[in-house]
This record gives C-alpha cells, sequence and structure tokens, in this order.
C-alpha cells in the first residue's frame, strides 16, 4: 500500500545547514501532474458526455492555437499503461491526475454512472497503488460537463449541488484507497478566464461580475465536498482533502513606493487571499477585495457591491474546510499602482495593480506568461505559512514550458528544475516552511489549453504526428530521477 497522509510533518533539524548536503525531508512526496481533458483523449468513447472544454475547443474561431482540440492528445484513456512505465522510470512516490466529471457522470448528475469510465480510473488507481504511488486525485479540473453549464455552470448555485453530489459519489467510490483529494483546480483561473474575459471554457466575457460570481460558487462547492467529506467518509476513509489555489509572488515595481507596495498586496490578494482567506482563516473574502470592489461599484452606479456576500451561516461553513494546502506556483510579478478610473467594470479595474514582467527574468520558450521566477516560490511560500497558520503545504505544479519542436536535450529546463527545488530548500530549512512534496507539471507533454500542442511542459515528450504517441524522456526526467532517487539535488556535488 501507498503512505497513508498525514496531518504532520517533522522538520529534520540541521545544526549546521548547508544547501549542499541537505537532503529533502523524509516522506517527501516526489510528484508529477496531469489533467483528465488535457491528456485522456476519448472525448466521447465510451458513453462518455461532453465537457465545456469540448464544446469550446470545437467551435472553430482561433479560440485555440490553430484551433487543435483535446480530443485525442496523449490518449491516455488507451494508453495509460504508457503513463504507468513513465512514472515507474521517474520512480514518482505521488501521481496527481484528475477524473474526468462527464466521463463518470455524463450529464454531471448522479442519475446515470457510466461504468466504463468507473472502471478506468478503478485502474489507473489500482495500478498506481500496486506499484507503490499515492495516487492524488482532482476532482474538477476545468472540464464541466456540458449539460451543467447549459444550466447555468459556476454561475448557478445549482451546480454547488451537483459538485457535491459528485463528490460524494467519487469519495464512495474510489476513497477506500484514494487518501489525497484535490477538490478544484486553480478557481482563480476559472473564474477569470471562465466567466469573466472568456479567453478559456466556457469562454463567458462578463467582466466585472462573471468571474465574482463563479468564485464564489466554486467556494460554495468546495466546502460542500469538504463537509461531505468530513461527515461521511473521513472517519472510515481516513483522507484529506483540500483546493488547489493558484498564486503569482508578486514584488512592487517601485521597490520603495508605498502605492506599489500596496498594490502588490493586492495582487496576491485577488488572486491567492480571494479563495485562501474565506477556506482557511474566516469564512469570507479578504478585506482588500470588499472594499475595493465595493468602492467602485459604488462609483459605477450599481447598487450594491459586484462582489457577492457570504451569509453568516455560509461564512462558518466554508471556514477551515481544507486539510492542508495545495499550491500551483509558476511565476513571479512586479506590480504597479494603476488608478482606475471606473470605466467598464473589471475584475482587473478592481484590483488596481498592473503587472509588469522584468526583463531581465528568463522567459519559458512555450509560454511568454511564464517568467522564469524560481526565488519567488519561496517569498510565496514563506507568505503562505506566515499568513494561514503554518499549514501542510503541497506543491501541486510548478514546471517550465518549451515551444514546439522541443528539444530532448532540455538542460537550460532542468536548471530552472533545480534552482526552484533549491529554493524549496531554503523554504523548508531557513524559512522553516512545512513543505511536504512537490509535483512537476506536466508528467507529459499535452494539450495546454489555448495554446494547443505548441507549448510543451512534460518530463516526457510525445510525439502527437506519430499515431503511437510515444512518450520519450526529456534531460529533465532523468535528472528528476536521480533527485527522487537519492531525495537531494545530487548534481550539487558534481
Ligand atoms: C493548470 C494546468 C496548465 C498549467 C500550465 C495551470 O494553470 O492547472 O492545467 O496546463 O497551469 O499553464
Amino acid at each position: 500500500m501507498a503512505s497513508t497522509p498525514s496531518t504532520t510533518l517533522a522538520t529534520p533539524a540541521y545544526c549546521n545547514w548547508n544547501l549542499e548536503d541537505a537532503s529533502f525531508p523524509e516522506q517527501f512526496a516526489w510528484g508529477a501532474s496531469t489533467s483528465a481533458y488535457q491528456i485522456e483523449g476519448g472525448w466521447d468513447a465510451d458513453g462518455k458526455g461532453p465537457s465545456i472544454w469540448d464544446t469550446f475547443a470545437h467551435q472553430a474561431g482561433e479560440r485555440v492555437f490553430e484551433n487543435q482540440t483535446g480530443d485525442v492528445t496523449c490518449s491516455s484513456y488507451t494508453l495509460w499503461e504508457e503513463d504507468l512505465k513513465c512514472i515507474k522510470q521517474l520512480g514518482l512516490t505521488h501521481y496527481r491526475f484528475s477524473l474526468s466529471w462527464s466521463r463518470l457522470l455524463p450529464d454531471g448528475t448522479t442519475g446515470f454512472v457510466n461504468q466504463k469510465g468507473v472502471d478506468y480510473y478503478n485502474t489507473v488507481i489500482d495500478s498506481l497503488l500496486a506499484n507503490k504511488v499515492t495516487p492524488m486525485v482532482t476532482l474538477y479540473h476545468f472540464d464541466l460537463p456540458q449539460c451543467l453549464e447549459d444550466r447555468g455552470g459556476w454561475r448557478s448555485g445549482a451546480t454547488v449541488e451537483a459538485f457535491d453530489a459528485y463528490a460524494h459519489f467519487c469519495f464512495r467510490t474510489f476513497g477506500d484507497r484514494v487518501k489525497l483529494w484535490l477538490t478544484i483546480n486553480e478557481p482563480y483561473v476559472i473564474a477569470e478566464l471562465g466567466y469573466e474575459t472568456g479567453i478559456m471554457a466556457p469562454g463567458i466575457k462578463e467582466p466585472g461580475t462573471g468571474a465574482y460570481l463563479s468564485a464564489h460558487n466554486m467556494i460554495k462547492a468546495h466546502a460542500a465536498a469538504w463537509h461531505t467529506y468530513d461527515e461521511v467518509f473521513r472517519k472510515q476513509q481516513g483522507g484529506l482533502v483540500s483546493i488547489a489555489l493558484n498564486s503569482d509572488w508578486a514584488e512592487p515595481f517601485h521597490p520603495n513606493s508605498p502605492a506599489d507596495q500596496e498594490a502588490a498586496k493586492r495582487h496576491i490578494g485577488f488572486c491567492l487571499d480571494w479563495f485562501a482567506t474565506p477556506i482557511f482563516m474566516n469564512g469570507d473574502y479578504p478585506v482588500v477585495m470588499k472594499s475595493k470592489i465595493s468602492a467602485m461599484s459604488k462609483k459605477q452606479g450599481y447598487p450594491s457591491s459586484r462582489l457577492p456576500e457570504f451569509t453568516p451561516e455560509e461564512k462558518m461553513t466554508i471556514k477551515g474546510t481544507a486539510d492542508f494546502f495545495a499550491l500551483n506556483y509558476y511565476t513571479t510579478r512586479k506590480i504597479k499602482h494603476q488608478d482606475y478610473a471606473c470605466g467598464q467594470p473589471s475584475s482587473t479595474g478592481d484590483k488596481e495593480a498592473e503587472q509588469v514582467t522584468d526583463p531581465s527574468w528568463p522567459v519559458a520558450t512555450g509560454s511568454s506568461w511564464l517568467a522564469v521566477v524560481p526565488w519567488g516560490l519561496r517569498h510565496l511560500l514563506k507568505y503562505i505559512k506566515d499568513t494561514y497558520n503554518h499549514p501542510i503545504i503541497y506543491i501541486t505544479e510548478n514546471g517550465f514550458s518549451q515551444s514546439d519542436p522541443a528539444p530532448l536535450d532540455d538542460s537550460r529546463r532542468w536548471e530552472y528544475f533545480r534552482l526552484t527545488l533549491q529554493e524549496i530548500l531554503k523554504a523548508i530549512y531557513i524559512d522553516d516552511v512545512r513543505v511536504a512534496g512537490y509535483f512537476v507539471w506536466s508528467l507529459l507533454d499535452n494539450f495546454e489549453w489555448t495554446c494547443g500542442y505548441s507549448s510543451r511542459f512534460g518530463l516526457f515528450h510525445v510525439d502527437f504526428e506519430n499515431a503511437a504517441l510515444p512518450r520519450v524522456p526529456y534531460t529533465s526526467a532523468i535528472e528528476y530521477t536521480k533527485v527522487i532517487a537519492n531525495n537531494r539535488l545530487m548534481n550539487l556535488h558534481g
């Protein structure tokens, strides 16, 4: 059996701490992450229902690079054994993947269960455990069943109930073996890009309201699922449940400018704290969000704030609904204060913060937004420790993309990983942050949302032109294998 998670974590004491000698803590989780739509393919196989990403990618109009889709992608639905070989080759202790809600429940409700979908995930989970790999399962990673979107999606309270029923079904079906659960992946991204700017599925453009309303319902859905686990399953199954939150680190553009310092705080406030404050602290939104959005709404003539309010009962229900902290970190921004002349409502306008990328920072070749700033992760980890009561933290995603065609020798990219792992060691040993694990995004090159296959985040290269979709390790995979085997950064010793 894979190891059972715990809510305690011992930090090894090092008297003469030295980065070159430091091991990662015992039982450190070494993982890689994927998500269903990005790797599975089989978009309509064996009774799977459509998700919003199937719909979005099938609608022509350059929403996705070269109108590519996830119809086939890595075909992990049929090639799971190949993925397992990659996982074993790396020696991962943990593998994070997501369940496709509409593969299990084609119309999003428990009215009809697709047994073929259940069988598929049983195979994945059982073979991971047979190989001593602990599964970490995300219930929802961007791919809402289309039937639920047709009834309002995350803008509707009905989706809160549907999610809770789906979570109940998953805990009941897989929870005898799965002990690490994530409810929703990156609600910030879903809210901002799915319901505010419409860049991602379901493509809703409701600036100033869409993100806040959808986030409001996602927070309630997460809390409902956590309570379902806590009340119905925890005693028997003994697992842990959290939510995967993404955040940049933010530095003031002018370090000595109080306005930029406040703006940098707001950048994190309107991203990480938006979800972490209610869930980890007090059941309510950060004060800065409430005051900014309320003031801006008033100036724009709204009768009340565009940010919805939780009732006192809802606050009690939301507060304290995470058993560990799950962080996805990719980049750092420099932030300038920017007065917003209260024109069109938008969540970015409410924030009054402009983000700038420092031109001296390297940028990942496959993602123009991804400035490579390993030290930003250490700051963010320390911030989470100080703000959220010293939680156990899993870094559930971190990675660097290459553009296509991507060389198998990606030594430069490995250097980014190595520097990042050094920053994690500093966070653990110098800052006393309780980091319990690190998951690379991603196991495989895959469908990178609106960038399609042009942006490659994999530890394994996938040849999408070849019908067999062969997986071949990059240099980073070979180096990561050594780190996992030794539980430390061997290459520091040459
Ligand atoms: C998402 C992944 C995505 C990765 C790289 C994260 O926001 O969870 O699905 O592929 O970033 O863009």
